[in-house]
């Protein structure tokens, strides 16, 4: 639904996204993880056809961006989140989407059904009246997205969505995110919030200017961190350690009494280990694995 390719954009000297090439499925929810300033918005703004790209190429759907031929097409198909968001303080909630509906050229039987199903949805029917400018930061960032989805678009892309939100306002907007990825609408997700990404999206790609990495969540960790087996024994001594270099080459961290030893296979290997350190007199207490977090790996990738 998404295919870039060599993505650049340069700001004169400064080199804001490079080299992107990425492709995110229909109905995919894909988190685009970065640390201020790595490039996200940019990207984003490129495939909404809001900034021209530098170089290189993508589409949204058969699309291409930088086609002026295609730039209305993709318009169409996508709903954007902006990082600030603007909504009219003087309208009432309904009459903001019914305004940008309109923009969008959508009918008055379209703009209604579709105004009542998102606010219904979003626990802002009752509040419909009310002018936006009396919404808290969540209704109003509820709102925005509303507004993004107002012309129903295949592909949302949404820019820090949570930011500057307290978390049960950001829950709300998760779950919203949730329910619209049932739909099988391709959701594009920027953040910087690791745990949000973890919980919603299927794929994430860690951008720094370039990509550093993109997978499952799950492989991201596997593959970046590799696997680690936990020994908690009574004593840890030269002895032990040596005792299980010998077992096979590798890293061994000693924390008090732990060791924590790199392993590629712990199934196969764990049962030796324990072996060795019971024969050179070792004591084991507890033997697991330690997990990485997202942000482990997005620590070491954005700072190596
Ligand atoms: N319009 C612009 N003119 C010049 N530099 C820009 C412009 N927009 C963004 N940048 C620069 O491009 C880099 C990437 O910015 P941005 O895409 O906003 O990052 P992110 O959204 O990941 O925080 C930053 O160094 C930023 O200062
Ligand atoms: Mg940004």
């Amino acid at each position: 639904m998404i295919d870039a390719e060599n993505l650049t954009k340069k700001f004169g000297n400064l080199t804001a996204v490079e080299d992107l090439t990425l492709h995110v499925d229909e109905g995919e929810v894909f988190g685009f993880l970065g640390p201020n300033g790595a490039g996200k918005t940019t990207t984003v703004r490129m495939l909404c056809c809001l900034i021209s790209k530098t170089s290189g190429k993508a589409k949204i759907g058969d699309y291409e961006i930088g086609n002026s031929a295609d730039q209305q097409k993709i318009r169409r198909i996508i709903g954007l989140l902006p990082e600030n968001v603007g909504l009219y303080d003087d309208l009432s909630a309904y009459k903001n989407l019914d305004f940008y509906g309109r923009l969008y050229k959508c009918t008055k039987e379209q703009r209604r059904e579709r105004i009542e199903y998102f606010l219904k949805m979003l626990g802002l029917w009752d509040k419909r009246n009310l002018s936006a400018g009396t919404f808290s930061k969540g209704m109003k960032q509820k709102l925005a997205i509303a507004r993004a989805l107002i012309h129903d678009p295949q592909v949302l892309f949404l820019d820090e969505p949570t930011a500057s939100l307290d978390p049960e306002a950001s829950k709300t907007v998760r779950d919203f995110i949730l329910e619209l990825k049932k739909e099988k609408r391709t959701i594009f997700l920027n953040t910087h919030l690791l745990d949000e990404a973890e919980k919603i999206c299927d794929r994430v790609g860690i951008l720094k200017t370039k990509l550093l990495a993109v997978g499952t969540p799950e492989k991201l960790r596997q593959s970046l961190w590799g696997r680690k087996t936990v020994v908690q024994l009574e004593h840890v001594n030269d002895a032990i350690v040596a005792a299980v270099k010998r077992v096979g080459p590798r890293n061994i961290e000693i924390v008090d009494n732990k060791l924590v030893i790199d392993v590629s296979n712990p199934e196969k290997e764990n049962p030796d280990i324990v072996d060795a350190i019971n024969a050179a007199g070792g004591r084991v207490q507890l033997v697991t694995e330690v997990s990485p977090t997202l942000e482990d790996v997005y620590l070491k990738l954005v700072r190596g």
